[in-house]
């Protein structure tokens, strides 16, 4: 959760605007509300080394600010970020060139990417103190480069960078959903929780002062933006699909907009990360940006991400995204025709039991009961977002093979009688994991794609962690496989299908 300078300021970008930035959201309600990171963007540096390869800063957009400083020093801002209890981010491109040789506003600048610097570079934006790091694909992508294999070498720099500086940096992959990132990006290099986006940008920058200031951000441009981040398979256990800043605040959309897509973007479990400028925004865009139940389904600690469970007619869809609590769903009752249409979301749809359930609708802080299921009139182009309090649905246990249930810590874990099961099924992992730190594993579910599930430390009792997957191969002849990632695998109990 936080900011970003790209939406609003482009390569306009300096020291000035992101402390008014930082201020804002330190005094405006969002850093209570969760929101931590300012995060710049494209357009802090333009391409400049000096003659050992280290980045050359602008010493007057980013000067000293406090006694001691020196001028061109990216800590400067980081320090007063932290000063306010908020983190930073920083941006860069996998390539040898960033995305400012297509420029949006002023001329092209080659050369701002870290190719052949990811060493050094990453080791300098922790040394900087920096806690979150945008690295996009415009140089990769001009070159042809493999993502999957720059960004594991970027998580690698990361990771190296970290045992120097003993400071972590949250990896950002930018690649635009261009080759399928969701398939390889969770646990890339090794990384331990990531982000990558599945799309285009929403809008190209607006800056208010700029050539394009009559640039609007499009509503229909959101929603696409939603439908193509959505990957259920790959979201879990610290591992987020990412469907672009929000534009919530910007030029051209309404209020009612601004709630349908924060809405969206809870449901998807995405980053929050606001475009627009923080110290413009109006109270009602605020009340939008904070509401606590809403940011509370988008950070919900199981992490997984909503799947449509119904869909009444083309464009009237019941999207559900189930919660750590048990018998919890945030449900989005969504109309995307241009009228009015009676939406119902069924219990058995949501993997509940048929029995009373309380439903909160997170907008308007109604609360009613409800037996079976909820109905509700939804104007054209507008959601209902509720939270469903009821019980779980039935569910069935799995024991491991035999063969593979010998403690061996490479060996895959296998379940292979698995009933079939209409749409998304939500498998709990039973695990010990008697580690420090977190184990990883690949899941891969009838020989398909694979995704790569952490599990944390449990101690010597068991833990679990929840994955949502499809079994569609007919009766009870679904194959689970669990498979060790680098090192070590959990020690898997069972798994739980809902
Ligand atoms: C790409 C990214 C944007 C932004 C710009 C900067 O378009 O997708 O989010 O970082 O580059 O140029």
């Amino acid at each position: 959760m936080g900011w970003s300078s790209w939406n609003s300021f482009s390569n306009t970008v300096n020291a000035q605007i992101v402390m008014e930035q930082a201020k804002a959201m330190a005094a405006n309600g969002m850093k209570k509300a969760g929101y931590q990171y300012i995060n710049i963007d494209e357009g802090w540096w333009l391409g400049k080394r000096d003659a050992n390869g280290n980045i050359v800063v602008d010493e007057q957009a980013w000067p000293a600010l406090a006694e001691g400083e020196t001028a061109g020093d990216m800590g400067n801002i980081v320090r007063f970020i932290h000063g306010l209890g908020l983190k930073a981010g920083v941006y860069t491109d996998a390539g040898k060139d960033g995305c400012s040789m297509f420029p949006d506003l002023g001329p092209k600048y080659f050369g701002a990417g870290s190719e052949g610097h990811y060493e050094q570079d990453f080791l300098q934006f922790a040394r900087w103190g920096f806690d979150y790091v945008k690295v996009d694909w415009c140089g990769g992508d001009k070159e042809n480069l493999d993502p999957a294999v720059q960004y594991a070498e970027i998580a690698r720099a990361i990771a190296k960078a970290e045992k120097a500086t003993g400071h972590r940096l949250y990896l950002s992959i930018c690649e635009w959903g261009k080759q399928s990132p969701w398939t390889w990006a969770p646990h890339v290099g090794g990384a331990p929780a990531d982000v990558w986006r599945t799309s285009g940008d929403i809008v190209d920058p607006i800056v208010a002062s700029g050539e394009h200031a009559d640039r609007k951000a499009g509503f229909e441009k959101m929603l696409a933006n939603f439908d193509q981040g959505i990957h259920p398979e790959a979201e879990h256990t610290g591992f987020y699909n990412d469907p672009d800043m929000m534009v919530i605040g910007m030029p051209a959309l309404t209020d009612v907009q601004n709630w349908v897509h924060m809405s969206l973007w809870a449901m998807s479990g995405a980053p929050l990360l606001v475009g627009a400028d923080l110290t413009k925004v109006t109270p009602v865009t605020l009340q939008i940006l904070t509401n606590p139940d809403v940011v509370a389904v988008d950070q919900d600690a199981l992490g997984l991400q909503a799947v449509k469970v119904a869909q009444q007619e083309q464009g009237v869809e019941v999207w559900s995204k189930p919660l750590a609590k048990p018998g919890e769903r945030a449900v989005l009752l969504l109309n995307r025709t241009a009228d009015a249409k009676e939406i119902t979301a069924k219990w058995k749809d949501l993997g509940l039991a048929e029995a009373q359930a309380q439903v909160k609708d997170l907008w308007t802080g109604e609360i009613l009961p409800s037996f079976g299921m909820y109905t509700v009139k939804v104007p054209p182009s507008d959601a209902v977002l509720v939270r469903v309090q009821g019980s779980e649905g039935e569910s069935k246990v799995y024991r491991p093979e035999a063969a593979a249930r010998a403690a061996c810590r490479a060996c895959d874990v296998r379940f292979s009688q698995v009933e079939a099961h209409g749409g998304w099924a939500r498998v709990k992992i039973t695990y010990a994991n008697p580690d420090k730190a977190a184990r990883y594993a690949e899941l891969r579910v009838n020989g398909q794609s694979a995704t790569a599930i952490a599990f944390p430390a449990t101690g010597a009792a068991a833990g679990s962690v929840v994955v949502q997957v499809q079994l569609d191969r007919p009766d009870a002849s679904n194959v689970l496989i669990f498979s060790a990632d680098h090192d070590g695998m959990p020690a898997i109990e069972s798994i739980t299908v809902q």
